[in-house]
């Protein structure tokens, strides 16, 4: 695997890739990779003849400062299970190389970034989208792949190319979430769980699923009251929200007999560490 940590030296690179007729698979990452971020670069190995990876902690997307000096980067060992992946490319840039200046560009997702992750976490999907955008027109993918543990990023990403990257052709491509044994939905901010509450946060998932399963018995109302009021019955976990959404426009959901696909988008606190999941209802 080659790594490279300049803009100039990727931008050769994919040049001769297109050259030769190769196509690109990306997937973009922060890097503390696991399971989950393997499965897209397989996912990536699959469908693309060659498969760059970037790591890069944004900072333009954290919009807490403690969350981003705490957030886990473990580069060597990120190397190795990339090379084990057989990843054929590992951008690696620093800040200075991605955000030379300050970027001031002010995305317009309508609601989408409006809801849920947007409302709890103001700024986050302006930096997401800063960053994908940059990335994009450095790589130049012919497909890139995100998992769909962060929903919302998955939807804003397909509208950030379907409105501000037209004629690129970029095919976003969503992977099915990973999961530790007890159903704790992976994560690099897992590695910040002592282990006791890794195995409570097992109870978010086992929740989500218990009520998808006996969802005909409840009213949308209803249902979300009692997933909220039994995750929080754990004293490691506490519901920040719990919001059940149409898969496109990401509305709230009234009723069980709306045509659309729904999801239920969860986010908890497991002690400081802010933790997201999502089921398919
Ligand atoms: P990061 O959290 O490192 O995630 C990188 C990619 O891995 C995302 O597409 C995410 O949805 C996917 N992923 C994480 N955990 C997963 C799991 N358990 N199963 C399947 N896929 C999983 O998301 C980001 O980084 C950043 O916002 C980024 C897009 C790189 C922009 O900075």
């Amino acid at each position: 695997m080659k790594i490279v940590k300049t803009k100039q030296e990727i931008g050769l690179l994919v040049e001769n890739f297109k050259k030769s007729g190769k196509t690109i698979g990306f997937v973009p990452t922060m890097g503390a990779l696991h399971k989950g971020h393997i499965s897209l670069v397989e996912q990536a190995k699959a469908n693309a003849d060659i498969v760059i990876v970037s790591i890069f902690v944004n900072p333009t997307q954290f919009n807490d400062k403690n969350d981003l000096e705490k957030y886990p980067r473990q580069t060597a060992q990120d190397v190795e299970k990339l090379e084990t992946a057989k990843a054929d490319i590992l951008f690696l840039p620093t800040e200075n190389e991605m955000y030379p200046e300050p970027d001031n560009r002010q995305f317009d997702f309508g609601t989408l970034d409006k809801v849920m992750e947007g409302k709890f976490r103001p700024g986050h999907f302006n930096g997401v989208a800063q960053i994908v955008s940059k990335l994009f027109d450095m790589i130049q993918p012919d497909k890139a792949f995100f998992g769909l543990k962060d929903f919302q990023q998955y939807v804003i990403v397909k509208q950030l190319v379907a409105k501000y990257m037209q004629g690129t052709n970029i095919e976003i491509i969503a992977c099915p979430i990973v999961r530790e044994k007890n159903g704790l939905a992976m994560s690099s901010r897992n590695e910040l769980l002592t282990s006791e509450q890794r195995q409570n946060a097992g109870f978010i998932s086992e929740i989500l699923n218990k009520y998808k399963n006996s969802a005909a018995k409840y009213s949308v109302a209803e249902l979300k009251k009692e997933v909220i009021a039994e995750i929080n019955s754990n004293d490691f976990l506490e519901v920040e929200y719990f919001e059940i959404v149409d898969d496109t426009e990401l509305q709230k959901v009234e009723n069980w007999n709306e045509t659309n696909q729904k999801v239920g988008c969860i986010a908890v606190f497991c002690g400081k560490v802010r933790l997201i999941d999502n089921i398919y209802f």
